[in-house]
Formats: C-alpha cells, structure tokens, sequence
C-alpha cells in the first residue's frame, strides 16, 4: 500500500494548495492512505473543527499536530470527538485528545502516532519512552504504524528513527518547515525523513511574512507573525511503499510542488 503525508499546512495559502494538488497527487500516486499535519492550518496557529473536516473532505485520513495543537482555542470544543485527528502523545496526561489512533483501510488497520521533540522545544514527558509504551500498544493491533515526530533537532529526530527501526513502519519529521533530503529505508525496514517540509506560502519565512521575522531578528522587539495572504505557494510531503503483511517499507520519496520543483502528472 501508498501512504501519503502531507508536512505543515499553513494557513490559508496551504489548505489552497491541499485543496489543488491532493487531487492531482491523488491521481497521479495512488496512493491508499493520507495523513496532513495540520498544526498551523488556522492562520499559521492551531487548527479549527472546519479545517479539520475540509482535510477529511479533501480525502485526508487523519490529521497530525504539534506544539501549536492548543494555539486556536476552538480546538477544545471537538478534538474529543475528533477521531482522526491525533496530538502529541508526550502532553501532559490530562491533556485532550489521544497520542496514538487507529483508522482502517480496507481489512487493514492503520495506527499513527503523533510524538513531540524536546530539544530547543517545551519541557515534555519522554518522547523516546511514550513511543515505546504506544508501539507496544499498536502492535496488539497492527503492524502498520506511522510515527510524525514532530521536533526542531535532526540528532532527537534521527535518534526517533534509529531507536524505532524495525519495529513501525515509518517515522516523518514535521514543524522545521523546511523538507530535508536524508529520506531511507533503515535496515529493518522503517522509512525515515527527517523532515517532511511545509505547505504553504514559498516566499515567506517558514510561511510567515519575511518582514515581521526579519524585524525580530534585526531588533529581538517582539512581533506578531502572520501568514502572508498573497504570493506564490508550495507543498511538501512523502509517499512511503509498504508491504502490507510486515508493516515494513519499501520505499519512501519525497514530493515537493514549487516553482522551482514544477509538478508532473
Ligand atoms: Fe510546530
């Protein structure tokens, strides 16, 4: 089966491109299953109810999040009801929402879990420690098991992917906003990328407007950033090939829509 994940959508100028080219990326992969991080789909923080289903109705199947998960409060009236949309399973233990979910395809079970870094990043619970207690969990279940770990150092993500080889099916960095080109199949047959990259406004800085970043940069005042409204825009994402019956990768690919990096039905 083709699992597709999507990295990063933000704001508007992101759910246009998901509303565009998951279409045509549809088309053209085929792929069985797909997973958008939506963290900072509502104006570049947090997620609202109706974004959430326009994912699901764009042909999402589930949405992953990350440290903006609380940004929009509006997050606390549905993620209860939620059953697609998963939160990093390092939170606070009272926190709402689940860590780990588990969706089907066809006969087949998925589970994803969403896990967050902690270096340069929120104090957490270990996200090395939870990842072992819910892969245990979703090994009673399936053997198909899709980690977004969701983190600003390659060494903790790269660190993720390595102490889970073999034993889940893929682990995708998410909330660099920038794609990395290190993705591989570790030797026991876990797909591993670092970053998956964002989707969203090409020209901005990690999709926001370049002039509040700089500003801060160049005077350490405190801006407010916001989501550019015009200009070019771009997706970034994986396909990730696996074998059904091991839950183990094939292949895994980068995809990345830019003008640089034009897309080719
Ligand atoms: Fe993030």
């Amino acid at each position: 089966m083709q699992l597709l994940f999507i990295g990063d959508v933000v704001g508007s100028p992101g759910r246009d491109m998901i509303k565009t080219y998951l279409p045509k990326l549809k088309e053209k992969y085929r792929p069985h299953f797909t997973i958008i991080n939506g963290e900072n789909s509502a104006g570049g923080r947090g997620i609202t109810e109706k974004i959430y289903r326009q994912f699901l109705e764009s042909g999402a199947n589930v949405v992953t999040l990350g440290n903006h998960a609380w940004d929009n409060r509006e997050v606390f009236e549905f993620i209860d009801g939620a059953k697609a949309l998963v939160r990093p399973a390092n939170f606070p233990h009272n926190a709402p929402g689940k860590g780990l979910i588990f969706q089907k395809f066809n006969a087949l079970e998925i589970a994803v879990i969403n896990l967050q870094a902690r270096t340069f990043m929120p104090a957490l619970d270990c996200p090395f420690t939870e990842a072992e207690k819910l892969v245990e969990e979703a090994r009673e279940r399936t053997n198909i098991i899709f980690v977004d770990f969701h983190g600003e150092a390659t060494s903790e993500k790269q660190a993720m992917g390595w102490y889970l080889d073999g034993k889940v099916t893929a682990v995708v960095g998410t909330h660099t906003h920038v794609q990395t080109a290190d993705e591989r199949i570790l030797p026991k047959g876990t797909a591993y990328l670092s970053d998956v990259g964002m989707t969203g406004p090409y020209d901005g800085i990690l999709g926001m407007e370049r002039e509040a970043v700089i500003g801060r940069f160049l005077t350490s005042l405190p801006t407010r950033f916001e989501v550019p409204k015009e200009g070019r825009t771009q997706l970034s994402a994986c396909l990730i090939d696996i074998d059904e019956k091991t839950g183990k990768a094939r292949k895994i690919q980068r995809i990345l829509i830019n003008d640089d990096h034009p897309f080719y039905t």
